[in-house]
């Protein structure tokens, strides 16, 4: 496919992948339908809506900005501007927050999700214990509203709340399990972000002071008022971060830390317990 040529020798890979979605977006139709029907015209107006697109892309714009959609853990979630493109890095956190879950199981587990940003991994969280009610807080309104819009769309509208506010400030509840990707990337490293992180995903989403550790220590002041007896946190971290907020979370009083990778091989998770 022309496009797919297009797409590779501007280095956006995987490109037929990206074609695929691309022209099945601005078509309205589906692969199959693409495939069989290969020689019909594409009309004005699709023409018109891939050209964008393609512009968009070429300018660096990810596909599921351009889509508003993006995957994560098997579901298809709302992205707009105002929240962070899901990460596959971060579906590792969801899997040992799980498997946290399986080996101390409670009956109606209460989950905290601080920074829910689009809610990716709340509901991927909810959606595989049918039996839990999540909290997802967010500071940006607009992400909250995303938020809500992806938990109503995955069916979970009536087993979540989204709180708009600063951390766990307004929070005086505590949980079986909090969960926090936050931002991590220290402003020494803005000028060095890929274009398709520092120009689409909000840099509320990203920055967390110069050395990108602002997030950890102040959410490591929060967990122990969190978490139930026998609770279990997970944060996301960098990959070369572990060192750093593992000592934080020691100073915090915490002393079974454990860190864990992601499916890159890289340190992903660190995970504290309450006891
Ligand atoms: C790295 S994104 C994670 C989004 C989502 N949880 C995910 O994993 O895709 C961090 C999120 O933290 C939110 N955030 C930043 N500062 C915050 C604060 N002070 N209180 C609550 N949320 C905050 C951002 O708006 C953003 O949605």
């Amino acid at each position: 496919m022309l496009l797919a040529r297009v797409l590779a020798a501007a280095g956006k890979e995987p490109a037929a992948l990206e074609a695929r979605l691309l022209m099945e977006a601005a078509t309205g139709l589906r692969l199959l339908d693409l495939v069989t029907r290969a020689d019909a015209p594409l009309g004005d107006e699709n023409a018109a809506r891939l050209q964008e697109f393609l512009g968009r892309r070429l300018h660096d714009e990810p596909v599921s900005r351009i889509l508003g959609r993006s995957g994560f853990f098997g579901l298809e979630l709302m992205v707009t501007p105002d929240v962070l493109d899901p990460r596959a890095d971060t579906e590792s956190l969801v899997e040992g927050a799980l498997a946290f879950l399986r080996r101390t199981p409670v009956s109606r587990p209460r989950i905290l999700d601080l920074g829910t940003g689009s809610g990716a991994i709340l509901c991927a969280i909810l959606r595989s214990v049918p039996d839990a009610y999540g909290f997802g807080v967010d500071l940006s309104q607009a992400a909250c509203a995303v938020a809500l819009k992806n938990l109503e769309i995955c069916g979970l509208a009536d087993r979540s709340s989204i709180l708009c506010g600063d951390w766990a400030d307004a929070i005086g509840a505590r949980f079986d399990l909090v969960v926090s990707n936050p931002p991590y990337i220290g402003l020494e490293e803005a000028a060095g972000l890929d274009p398709e992180v520092a120009r689409f995903d909000p840099a509320l989403a990203l920055f967390a002071g110069a050395d990108g550790l602002d997030c950890y220590r102040r959410l490591a002041m929060d967990l122990a008022r969190l978490l139930k007896p026998d609770g279990g946190a997970f944060l996301e971290i960098g990959w070369r971060q572990a060192q750093a907020v593992g000592q934080i979370l020691f100073e915090a009083g915490f002393r079974d830390i454990a860190v864990s990778k992601d499916h890159g091989g890289r340190d992903r998770i660190a995970a504290v317990r309450k006891f």
